[in-house]
């Protein structure tokens, strides 16, 4: 049984390899645990796919009240349908979604804003984002690097959230080591040593054995400490989940 905090991430891989069945992995969302969510893997391993059912899963915790704002670098096709979208900030437009949150945060800090239902940014190929604002416009650049730590390091207790997804989160990206303020990370696909040493101790890195995760597969590290090993599943009903994105991103 689901309870009505818990958001499913995926299926226990071993699971589902080994005997066949579906396990659910999920996390509870509640305002007690730290949600900022890390999700990451090299190309084509899954992030975005991923992304679009852990966003719509995300909407529909956090009820009719929740805010969710969605920053496309990319605009990539797999977020084609969020493209009319009011709260859908594509390409140069993605820090304007970060200051929106930012000033909500901001509010809510300084108690003009008592209200604490949850505010979530998704944010996919920050880390691309981060590098193309820094060859154009440093100022930029290390502002948006600054609000995104400071909302990583005090938006739990103010119900903020960020779901940021890149391929290799660089600390250059993340100032007064803001990275270690995830308390979802995911890891889909191949595990390279170098993305897997960014994030977790040597003793989870072992805990991993020969497992090999192919697309939509992988890690996710729930708190810093409890590891489970994942599988992503195909969606069976693909429109209902982006219909349930569009409403949130619009209402
Ligand atoms: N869990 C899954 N099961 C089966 N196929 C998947 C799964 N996740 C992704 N795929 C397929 O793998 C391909 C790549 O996925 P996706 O675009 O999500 O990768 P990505 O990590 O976002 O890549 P990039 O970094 O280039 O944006 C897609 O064609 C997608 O349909
Ligand atoms: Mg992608």
């Amino acid at each position: 049984m689901i309870s009505s905090d818990e958001v499913l991430v995926g299926y226990d891989y071993d699971a589902w390899y080994g005997y066949k069945e579906k396990i659910p992995v999920c996390l509870d969302a509640s305002i007690q645990n730290n949600t900022q969510t890390l999700i990451c893997g090299m190309s084509g391993s899954g992030k975005s796919y991923l992304t679009n059912q852990y966003f719509a899963r995300i909407c529909l915790h956090g009820g009719i009240d929740s805010k969710v704002y969605f920053a496309d670098f990319k605009q990539d096709d797999s977020f084609s349908h969020l493209r009319e979208c009011p709260r859908y900030y594509p390409y140069d437009r993605t820090p304007d979604a970060l200051d929106e949150v930012y000033e909500i945060m901001h509010k809510r800090q300084c108690g003009e804003d008592t209200s604490r239902h949850f505010v979530t940014l998704v944010w996919d190929e920050y880390m691309a984002n981060i590098l193309s604002l820094l060859g154009t416009d440093k100022k930029k650049a290390e502002s948006v690097m600054h609000k995104v730590s400071e909302i990583l390091m005090l938006g739990r207790s103010l119900s903020i959230r960020l779901i940021i997804v890149c391929q290799r989160p660089d600390a250059q990206a993340f100032p007064t080591g803001s990275r270690l303020n995830f308390g979802i990370i995911i890891i889909v696909g191949a595990a390279l040593e170098s993305i897997y040493s960014m994030l977790m101790p040597k003793e989870l890195i072992e805990k991993v054995g020969n497992r090999e995760f192919h697309t939509g597969e992988g890690i996710m590290l729930w708190q810093g400490s409890e590891l489970h090993f994942i599988k992503v599943p195909l969606l069976r009903n693909e429109e209902r989940m982006k219909a349930i994105c569009i409403d949130a991103l619009t209402r």
